[in-house]
């Protein structure tokens, strides 16, 4: 019998290590040969724990499980949530990114190969750089880190540069609230991650990568350098990868938690030991990267897609999605909702359908009053902006971003004055004090908000020239993106700032 009880940090956070002891425990002392997985999560986060038997007919589920309900599990007692891979939840998703998360033992390299690991790599290695760029460009991948630039452009401009030593960063300094995407890949399927730096390596003719982990991330840090310790053991990385007579090697750096050292260039300073400060554009570091060097910086999910992609072909991966979001989007739904948690599907599902008919509403019960989609620096979607499509360009047109495709709902308590001022003081702490409009703006932007909740008229205007100066003239995208949130609360929610201005009044 395989029991299978999920390592990921959400579930340990709800109990998982508990009732994991308690399996083993009881298994024990009823002399049960039952072999304990630790997997990643499904990430159906409200069934976590969530454990799975399989008996040789399949995995059933139940969750979420408790230590006292483990001897009731193991006598068959225990109200099942029937074949996991049929909850429909579960059942409805296009699963290509996380195929893997949650099925397989995360460091368990037999395990990854057995459910189509390593074919993309495989393939890979019998190609010729300029046809790995193409097949990458063909898939239509865009940057899910949140900017959306396509992957094969940006690994053109690096296998096209010409140095002795080309780097692949992977950003896994996931820091916008309500986003997990690159945690659980990095606990779940280490190397699905590990795989797409391999192949990016051999693409752009890279033979060193790194991953730049946060350090809020104790479980994905040890899980990842694990994997990268095996892959190194089993030929997958190192001077042959695979027996191709190509080299590629990596390592996990530990980030040291700061926003801004999300933002690329933050990022290589800080890689590269000195502080994370941003650096002006150009050079990209597609040209100067790492130690100066032409350096493709990907995000985890980006990264992490790159082998299903060669695995199942770029045709298959670009048939998915909508307009020039092509396959699928991971989304991370968290918040005030009732089935949170990762929900991989083909761009173009609407907003509303993700809220109301994935999520199932808010866990409150009570309306929902706006949706901030792509972190702390996304838009405050309103109900009435939910028949817009998840894809880029259609949120653009709609006054958003997807971002990283976090999604955080709240209910109609929220106060939309609130979520602004917390905007820009969220801008104040992170700011990496480079610029101006933002270093000073942010702080100056808290007092503004500060004078319209005590009903200074004039201060709405000067909020609206404070939030464009910030847009045109900050140097990066926090300090730049910040006036999104502020201003989408502004005119999305008059109401809630009106109500302050009267209340002084
Ligand atoms: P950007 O638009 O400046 O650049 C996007 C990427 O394309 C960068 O890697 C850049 O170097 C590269 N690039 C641009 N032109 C290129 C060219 N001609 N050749 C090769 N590469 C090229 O956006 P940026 O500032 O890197 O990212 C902003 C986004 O980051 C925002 O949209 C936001 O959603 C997201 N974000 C994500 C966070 C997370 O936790 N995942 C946190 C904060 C922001
Ligand atoms: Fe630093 Fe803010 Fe300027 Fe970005 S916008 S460079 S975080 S001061």
């Amino acid at each position: 019998m395989k029991i299978y009880v999920p390592m990921d940090s959400a579930a340990k956070a709800l109990g998982a290590d508990e009732v994991a002891d308690a399996v083993r425990r009881e298994a024990a002392s009823r002399g049960i040969d039952a072999q304990i997985i630790r997997n990643g999560t499904r990430g159906m986060v409200w069934l976590e724990p969530l454990v799975e038997i399989d008996q040789g007919q399949g995995r059933i589920g139940y969750g979420p499980v408790t230590p006292e309900d483990v001897p009731a599990l193991l006598d068959g007692k225990l109200e099942s949530l029937g074949p996991v891979d049929e909850i429909p939840w579960y059942a409805r998703q296009t699963r290509l990114t996380f195929a893997r998360c949650g099925v397989i033992d995360p460091l368990d390299l037999d395990d990854y190969r057995a459910h189509g690991g390593l074919a993309g790599l495989r393939r890979a290695c019998g190609m010729s750089q300029a046809e790995i760029i193409k097949e990458t460009t063909d898939s239509g991948l865009r940057g899910r880190g949140g900017a959306g630039f396509p992957t094969g452009i940006k690994w053109k401009t690096v296998m096209e540069a010409s140095a002795e030593q080309k780097y692949i960063v992977c950003n896994a300094d996931e820091g916008d609230s309500g986003t997990f995407a690159d945690r659980m890949i990095m606990e779940g399927d280490p190397f699905t991650l590990i795989e797409g730096m391999a192949i990016a390596g051999l693409g752009v003719g890279a033979t060193r990568g790194y991953v730049y982990l946060r350090s809020e991330y104790p479980d994905a840090i040890r899980v990842m350098n694990d994997a990268v310790r095996i892959a190194r053991q089993e030929g997958v990385l190192g001077p042959d990868v695979l027996g191709s007579g190509k080299a590629f090697d990596m390592e996990i750096r530990m980030g040291a938690g700061a926003y801004v050292c999300g933002e690329e260039t933050s990022l290589l300073n800080s890689l590269e030991g000195r502080r994370g400060v941003v650096r002006a554009k150009p050079p990209l570091p597609a040209l100067e990267g790492f130690l100066g060097r032409p350096t493709v910086v990907n995000n985890v999910i980006s990264l992490a897609t790159i082998p299903v992609i060669f695995e199942k072909g770029a045709a298959y991966y670009s048939g998915l999605g909508i307009g020039r979001s092509r396959g699928t989007a991971t989304l991370q739904i968290a918040g005030n909702i009732k089935y949170g948690g990762l929900f991989e599907t083909a761009f173009g599902v609407t907003l509303g359908e993700v809220v109301n008919e994935i999520g199932g509403g808010t866990a409150s019960g009570r309306p929902v009053k706006a949706v901030q989609v792509g972190g702390p620096l996304g838009a405050y979607m309103p109900v009435s902006k939910f028949d817009t499509p998840m894809g880029y360009e259609e949120f653009d047109q709609n006054g958003g971003l997807i971002g990283h495709a976090g999604l955080v709902v709240f209910d109609d308590t929220a106060d939309m004055l609130q979520m602004a001022r917390f905007a820009l003081e969220f801008c104040a702490v992170e700011s990496c004090g480079k610029c101006t409009p933002c270093r000073l703006g942010a702080v100056r932007g808290v007092e503004t908000v500060d004078r319209i909740a005590g009903g200074d008229p004039a201060a709405v205007d000067l909020l609206t020239d404070l939030c464009e100066t910030m847009k045109d003239g900050s140097l990066c995208a926090l300090g730049g993106l910040t006036p999104m949130p502020v201003m989408s609360a502004l005119t999305q929610f008059p109401d809630d700032f009106a109500c302050h201005k009267e209340a002084a009044e």
